[in-house]
């Protein structure tokens, strides 16, 4: 489990290229994201109300991105919470591994994109709240 606080995490602007005809955001590998990405996968038609996420990652690494619509972002390293929300396109969130997520509060409609450092891992994945704790105080 590394060694992570919700400190490390941040709103990155993506930066966009406006034209009268509509804006587009660009993410390329070596240029405006810290890792390479592996897989891309996105949340959509979540029902109002729904909850996401509810686990950690021990290496994933991830930008969140609101592709259309907004949401909120809740990271947890077992001391220390804090929320984003996202509403813009162009701004990502760079979530670090080792901290628990909770996605919430989606706007109907919303489509979360997410831009990850590896391919899918169930092993990777803690998804019991008590055992990320535990793991965690090994280092906070
Ligand atoms: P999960 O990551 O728990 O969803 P969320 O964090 O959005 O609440 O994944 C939900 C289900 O989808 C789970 O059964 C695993 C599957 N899944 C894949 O098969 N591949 C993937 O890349 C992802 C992200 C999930």
């Amino acid at each position: 489990m590394k060694n992570n606080t919700v400190f490390n995490c941040s709103i990155v602007d993506l930066s966009k290229v406006h034209t009268i005809a509509g804006n587009i955001t660009v993410v390329e590998n070596g240029d405006n994201i810290p890792f390479e990405v592996k897989r891309v996968y996105y949340l959509y038609d979540v029902p109002a109300g729904e909850e996401r996420g509810g686990h950690a990652h021990y290496e994933l690494e991830q930008y969140i991105v609101a592709a259309s619509g907004s949401f909120d972002v809740t990271l947890d390293d077992g001391l220390n919470k804090k929320k984003f929300t996202l509403n813009r396109p162009n701004l990502a969130l760079h979530v670090v591994p080792g901290l628990w997520r909770e996605i919430n509060n989606f706007s109907s409609g919303s489509i979360t994109m997410v831009l990850a450092s590896e391919i899918y891992k169930e092993e990777d994945y803690i998804r019991n709240y008590e055992d990320f704790l535990k793991l965690k105080k090994w280092f906070l």
